[in-house]
């Protein structure tokens, strides 16, 4: 494929050599992230149009590690605050030639739409409530190398799904990968229509949580709330928030995940969070460089093949 724009066109294969090209980045005896030429000569360029710590300095980390040319965009600054549409913003750039384009943007859909406009690979950093499918693979990288497998676990996503492309396009990755997923949470925050991805879904903590294998805890998403759903932050900790108490029903060696930023004392006890037998946050972070070299590496043996293939054709 020419683009990594979600998980839902993915096969298993795919996901796969994903995984297994991102393992081969992780250096065991380091563990750092190893250094590759596989972007070099390249220019990627990161187009973050919403806030963003983990994945734009991974994305920024993965492509300089793989060599190539990167430049972050600051939006704050550029002349879309002087009302530059996304499209003409995107067909700039593209005429400076980049090879590949990473984008954040808060509407679902938009950077699917910028890709039809652009001759270069795109990636999808998160669209609005669509999908975040380099969160979803540096998640499995990360189960996959905690359980050693991806079937058969059973993987508790709880909190905010409703508004949530991480959980979305986790619960398509562990759905196809045979995972057996539950959807935790309050009503409220449950999509319409949740039932029909195949996962359980449960109200209570406790039995949403009952011999978990992953326990994968998500932020309220306030900005994409249009308000009043939640009593107070200190009743939702109280029902859903991730306590001893809770975990106590996962199974005794299940992990804890959170794709952060995280609200520690809101949707996690922040004890839990930064207890290194259970909790594999940091790990998650590590992933991401991995899974967004991986996932480069591979658009840009996509993309230079179909350009050798254009010279070839003298198109
Ligand atoms: N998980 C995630 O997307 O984090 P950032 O918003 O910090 O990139």
């Amino acid at each position: 494929a020419r683009h990594l724009l979600g998980i839902e066109p993915l096969s298993p294969p795919e996901i796969t050599s994903i995984l297994d090209l991102a393992d081969s980045y992780v250096d065991l005896n380091r563990r750092t992230i190893k250094h590759s030429d596989a972007l070099a000569g390249m220019t990627q360029i990161n187009m973050f149009f919403e806030n963003s710590t983990r994945t734009q300095s991974s994305f920024e980390l993965a492509g300089k590690r793989l060599g190539a040319d990167v430049m972050n965009m600051s939006m704050q600054t550029s002349s879309v605050k002087k009302g530059e549409t996304l499209i003409d913003t995107a067909l700039t750039l593209n005429a400076m030639r980049p090879d590949l384009l990473v984008v954040r943007h808060p509407q679902s859909g938009a950077v699917d739409l910028l890709s039809e406009k652009v001759n270069c690979a795109v990636l999808n950093a998160g669209d609005g409530r669509h999908e975040h499918p380099t969160q979803a693979l540096l998640d499995a990288l990360t189960i996959r190398r905690a359980k050693g497998r991806l079937h058969r676990l059973t993987v508790a996503i709880c909190g905010d799904i409703a508004h949530s492309r991480v959980a979305r396009s986790n619960l398509i990755l562990l759905g196809k990968m045979e995972s057996r997923i539950r959807l935790v949470g309050p009503a409220t925050l449950m999509p319409a229509g949740a039932g029909e991805f195949g996962c359980e879904i449960y109200e209570d903590m406790r039995e949403g949580l009952a011999d978990a294998d992953v326990v994968m805890m998500l932020r309220l998403q306030k900005e994409r709330m249009d308000g009043g759903f939640i009593p107070s932050e200190r009743e939702y900790y109280h029902r859903w928030g991730l306590d001893a108490e809770k975990l106590a029903h996962a199974k005794p060696d299940a992990i804890v995940m959170h794709p952060g930023p995280m609200n520690r004392g809101v949707e996690i006890d922040g004890t839990i969070a930064d207890d290194i037998n259970r909790s594999v946050i940091q790990d998650q972070v590590e992933m991401g460089v991995a899974v967004r070299m991986a996932a480069m590496d591979l658009l840009a043996r996509n993309l230079r093949a179909e350009r050798g293939r254009a010279m070839a054709e003298g198109t």
